[in-house]
């Protein structure tokens, strides 16, 4: 999964047919998140689209995570905060998974609880939510570039930036909360 492709010029395209068998929500009936997807119309497709997409982004993501970073870095204060309790070096690696992740295909209790943790954290250490809604916005930017540049379908790739929007909105209504 890891091995990012040899040919980094070619397009990618990918049949959709199959794409909501692949994507799953898992979570019991009652669960509170239910009205939030419902209200974003996030669905199992959608993440089957992230899933089927994510070989095709795999060798984008440390370009991503080093343009991520670049954005933030122009911020003084972001980058004393940074510097004060971690390094560009680790976070460019955690942020690197963290978007990986959102290609995965699924959602689940667990990937909510790491969501929320990951917003005390950054709670923690002070990150204003102007700051944190700011770098939503480069993250979007940066996957949204990589996938059109290099897409051979643009339709379908039009497809699987509005699913990931979706997911990235999710990701906002959890951290926010
Ligand atoms: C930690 C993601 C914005 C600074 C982390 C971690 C992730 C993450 C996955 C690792 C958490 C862990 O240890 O498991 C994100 C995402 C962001 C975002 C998705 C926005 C969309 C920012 C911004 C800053 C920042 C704007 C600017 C200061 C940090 C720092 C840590 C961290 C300093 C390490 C905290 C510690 O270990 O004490 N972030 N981050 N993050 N993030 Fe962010």
């Amino acid at each position: 999964k890891h091995v990012a492709r040899n040919d980094m010029n070619a397009k990618w395209d990918f049949n959709q047919e199959q794409a909501d068998q692949l994507g799953s929500i898992q979570f019991s009936e009652n669960h509170k998140i239910w009205s939030q997807l419902k209200m974003i119309q996030l669905t199992e497709k959608d993440l089957g689209m992230l899933h089927m997409a994510q070989p095709f982004l795999l060798p984008w993501l440390d370009e991503i995570s080093e343009a991520f970073y670049e954005s933030v870095l122009q911020v003084g204060s972001l980058k004393e905060m940074i510097n004060q309790h971690s390094s560009v070096e680790k976070l460019q690696i955690t942020l690197r998974k963290h978007i990986e992740e959102m290609f995965d295909g699924f959602i689940n209790e667990a990937y909510v609880e790491k969501r929320m943790r990951i917003a005390s954290i950054h709670y923690r250490i002070g990150l204003e939510p102007k700051w944190y809604m700011g770098a939503f916005q480069k993250v979007q930017a940066v996957v949204f570039e990589r996938l059109m540049m290099h897409a051979a379908n643009p339709q379908l790739a039009i497809e699987v930036v509005h699913s990931f929007n979706k997911v990235l909105n999710l990701e906002q209504q959890l951290v926010l909360e």
